[in-house]
């Protein structure tokens, strides 16, 4: 890899009590990557994920963004580097408008960051995630699905280089799954971001990332292209044989 990488983890490991629940994964993101993160349920993968954004502190083990040492900084050190995340459960104000609820992430993170004109303001925000028309709405009227839109417009009004998703495809039809998909490629492409994805769901996830890396039982058994991935005999053999079968 040129240079230093976007986001690494080196040798993280998280222990809660007497579980690992993370073990040993290193794993380099670059520039304008899409990567995607599967595992079964149980996987490591959001606690992983609270590494990569700061929420949680590794028993051991290393995070560097650009090159520069982040382990057991906070997580506004870690959105100061540009790294924004959705949870798994959404979190939205439900008592305030959509528009609102994208304002809100501006005003406190990203007003002061340099940003594409597609994130220039809230409705440009809105436009781009295709909740243009939902934008005088409480949040909790709208459909489970356009909350998962609403909480990554969120993470974008932070205006980040690094968008970390999990799970925003749980939940969603055959379609809307596709629809997200194409979005995620789409910000991806126009923002010039580098994406992380978990899912749990792999099948629609293959055929959009470039590469994936499979977690299972905390440590990263495989890396790679998801034609690779999908060949890999401890991946087959772990749990996943019958949807990856089905989506190679
Ligand atoms: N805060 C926590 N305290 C104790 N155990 C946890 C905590 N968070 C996650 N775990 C455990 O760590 C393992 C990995 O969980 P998680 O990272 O959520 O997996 P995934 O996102 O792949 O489903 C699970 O066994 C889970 O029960
Ligand atoms: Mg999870």
């Amino acid at each position: 890899m040129n240079g230093h990488a976007m986001l690494e983890a080196r040798g993280v490991t998280v222990r809660f009590g007497g579980l690992t629940a993370v073990d040993g994964v290193s794993a380099a993101f670059a520039a304008g990557e899409l990567v995607g993160i599967i595992g079964p349920n149980g996987a490591g993968k959001t606690t992983f994920f609270n590494t990569l954004s700061g929420v949680q502190r590794p028993s051991s083990g290393d995070l560097y963004a650009h090159g520069r040492r982040l382990t057991g900084a906070g997580p506004h050190r870690y959105a100061a580097q540009g790294i924004a995340r959705t949870f798994q459960t959404p979190r939205v104000f439900a008592e305030l408008s959509v528009l609102e609820n994208i304002e809100f992430g501006l005003e406190f993170a990203g007003r002061g960051r340099q940003a594409s004109w597609l994130l220039k303001d809230a409705p440009s925000i809105l436009h781009l995630i295709g909740l243009a028309a939902q934008a005088e709405l409480p949040a909790a009227t709208i459909t489970p699905s356009q909350q998962r839109l609403l909480e990554i417009g969120m993470a974008l009004a932070t205006r980040p280089r690094l968008l970390l998703l999990d799970e925003v495809a749980a939940g969603l039809t055959e379609s809307e799954v596709d629809a997200m998909a194409q979005l995620i490629r789409r910000l991806r492409d126009e923002l010039d971001l580098t994406v992380i994805w978990i899912e749990h769901a792999v099948t629609t996830l293959l055929r959009y990332v470039e590469r994936v890396i499979v977690l299972h039982q905390g440590r990263k058994i495989a890396d790679g292209t998801p034609a690779e991935v999908v060949r890999h005999a401890e991946v087959i053999e772990a749990y996943l044989g019958d949807e990856m079968a089905e989506a190679a």
